[in-house]
């Protein structure tokens, strides 16, 4: 009997680097060594300060960047080809087409794919009930506000249905109330669809109320994921639990 070769559900990193020099003699490691693995359905924060190469590492596993050494293997295939993921942007500006209506930003990819016209607008229909855009599909993204904006691109990335999500600072240009809003309306969708959720920030409060792992990352050049903490809290989580800061106080010693 032959035997059927499981595939692997989980993104695993092992001795990852990248540099962005040609010389190699001359190198400058952004990242070195990095080892990490991330079970389907979980929701990862990857936490450091700035320029330790967040983005770059995502990047990379979005297989916008190449690697220079190690493994990156996204459920058992190599990160330029395979797995769906889908990537949200920090700002929403760059992301969205601006002549494009919300439900129109929202179609887009699925047109793309040539999706019939009439399971189209049910799927846009669902994504932007999801994002919490009911009732705002006819604007456009300059006539709504940038949390909105965010939840557009969140819906449009969503509609292409990835198994993986991506997303990069993408409340860093909120303001704090709405920033709070988007975590809890994220856990929400996160807990509705169970995607696996890699998250990118350098706000510790931030990375607790989201993650149930987070990993630190040194100061560059050659960073790497120094430190990782299973946040054993449930959600939604409240900042102001005698819990929540206890783990706020282990993981800002990191940046003391
Ligand atoms: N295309 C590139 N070419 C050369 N160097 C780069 C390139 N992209 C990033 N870097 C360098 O890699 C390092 C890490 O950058 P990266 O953008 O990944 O950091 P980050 O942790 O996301 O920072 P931030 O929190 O400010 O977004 C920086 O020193 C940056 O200058
Ligand atoms: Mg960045």
């Amino acid at each position: 009997m032959k035997a059927v070769k499981e595939k692997s559900l989980s993104i695993v990193i092992k001795g990852l680097s990248k540099t962005f020099s040609e010389d190699a003699l001359k190198a400058v490691y952004v990242l070195k060594d990095v080892d990490l693995t991330i079970q389907r359905g979980e929701f990862y924060i990857l936490l450091g300060p700035s320029g330790c190469g967040k983005s770059t590492l995502l990047n990379m596993i979005a297989g916008f960047l190449d690697k220079t050494d190690g493994q990156l293997d996204i459920y058992g295939e190599n990160a330029n080809r395979g797995t769906n993921r889908g990537f949200v942007f920090q700002s929403a500006d760059s992301a969205l087409f601006p002549w494009l209506t919300v439900e129109e930003n929202v179609e887009f990819g699925l047109k793309m794919k040539k999706v019939p016209l009439e399971e189209r607008k049910k799927m846009v229909h669902s994504y932007i009930e999801l994002a919490g855009l009911s009732g705002h599909h006819h604007k456009f993204p300059s006539e709504i506000s940038g949390g909105m904006k965010q939840r557009v691109q969140l819906a449009r990335v969503l509609s292409n249905n990835p198994d993986i999500l991506l997303m990069d600072e993408p409340f860093g240009a909120l303001d704090a109330m709405t920033r709070r809003t988007m975590q809890k309306e994220l856990i929400r969708i996160w807990q509705e669809t169970n995607k696996t959720v890699i998250f990118v920030t350098h706000d510790i409060q931030e990375a607790l109320m989201l993650g149930q792992r987070i990993g630190i990352m040194s100061v560059g050049p050659s960073s790497k994921i120094t430190s990782t903490y299973e946040i054993d809290l449930p959600y939604p989580r409240e900042i102001t639990s005698p819990d929540f800061n206890h783990y706020y106080k282990i993981v800002q010693s990191h940046f003391d």
